[in-house]
């Protein structure tokens, strides 16, 4: 596994495992087998519902605390000062840890600043150790930047080949702060898995187009979180680290930037 160091210093893995539509037992099972699997990065939020199979899993798995780094989300029922320092104590509760590794405002909701800055509360507190946001555009977050203390260590956003934003990516960088992708498959939006481009460069590569897919986001230093329901696309989806895409194929690759969200709601 890679990692990437935050602006405070400690290290996130380039690669992670999303819990979107994971629920119930099956949420349990996969958190469980993911971890199995070698992922050391698990991302949850408390819209999913899923918190306390997630921390489940987690316990499931054996796994050592320390070895994990978990994500969770703050979304707009919990947006007052009062309701976001508890949304945080109740998230530890559901998923039974002692504390949280980075914690972000789901979406740019009217208050997302007032949130923000009770996160930064909860920071210095040492209950979370990174805040961060997400689907912030460049305005918002600059607006952000304006009106809080803490550099966002993480700004998660909608990022695939289709869409890979690399150059809000680097002003992100210039600025402490950095691009997580969502969506990295396009959550089934295009069929990405049939892209000839994509598959020629996996084909010369003995990997698969999925692999390849997540690789050019991860070789341009994004870090992916890809959610799977199955077992051997979970070890697929992580074993990125022993092949490199050249120039030329990052360059292939590159062309296939639409420059738009494919999410409407976005
Ligand atoms: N911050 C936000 O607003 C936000 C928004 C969306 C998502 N997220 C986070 O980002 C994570 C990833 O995004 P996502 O779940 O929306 O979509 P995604 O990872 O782009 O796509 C998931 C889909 O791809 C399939 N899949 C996974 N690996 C595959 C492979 N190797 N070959 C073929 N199909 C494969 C999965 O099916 P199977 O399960 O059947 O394998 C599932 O249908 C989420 O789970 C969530 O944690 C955050």
């Amino acid at each position: 596994m890679e990692y990437k160091n935050l602006n405070n210093g400690i290290q996130m893995p380039a690669v992670g495992f999303g819990t979107w539509d994971l629920r119930a037992q099956e949420c349990v099972k996969c958190v469980d087998q993911a971890i199995r699997t070698g992922y050391r990065l698990i991302d949850t939020a408390i819209m999913y519902g899923n918190e306390s199979e997630v921390g489940e899993g987690i316990r499931r798995s054996g796994i050592d605390r320390t070895e994990l780094f978990v994500t969770t989300k703050i979304n707009s029922p919990y947006a007052s000062y009062e309701k976001t320092l508890a949304a945080v104590d109740q998230s530890l509760k559901r998923m039974n840890l002692d504390y949280i590794d980075l914690i972000l405002v789901h979406e740019p909701y009217p208050q997302y600043i007032q949130m923000y800055r009770v996160l930064e509360e909860v920071y210095r507190q040492k209950k979370v150790r990174a805040i961060g946001v997400s689907n912030l555009n460049r305005s918002l977050y600059e607006k952000l930047l304006e009106n809080c203390e803490t550099v966002p260590a993480v700004n998660q956003v909608e990022c695939h080949v289709y869409y890979p934003q690399l150059g809000y990516k680097t002003f992100l960088e210039q600025h402490g702060t950095v691009m997580e992708s969502w969506a990295p498959f396009t959550e089934g939006r295009r069929n990405i898995f049939d892209n000839p481009v994509l598959k020629q460069i996996a084909h010369d590569h003995g990997k698969t187009t999925g692999q390849t897919a997540l690789k050019y986001l991860v070789q341009n230093g994004i870090i992916v979180i890809p959610k799977t329901s199955k077992e051997t696309r979970m070890k697929e989806n992580i074993s990125l680290f022993d092949f490199e895409l050249n120039p030329q194929e990052m360059n292939m690759i590159a062309q296939l930037d639409e420059k738009r969200s494919l999410f409407g709601w976005y």
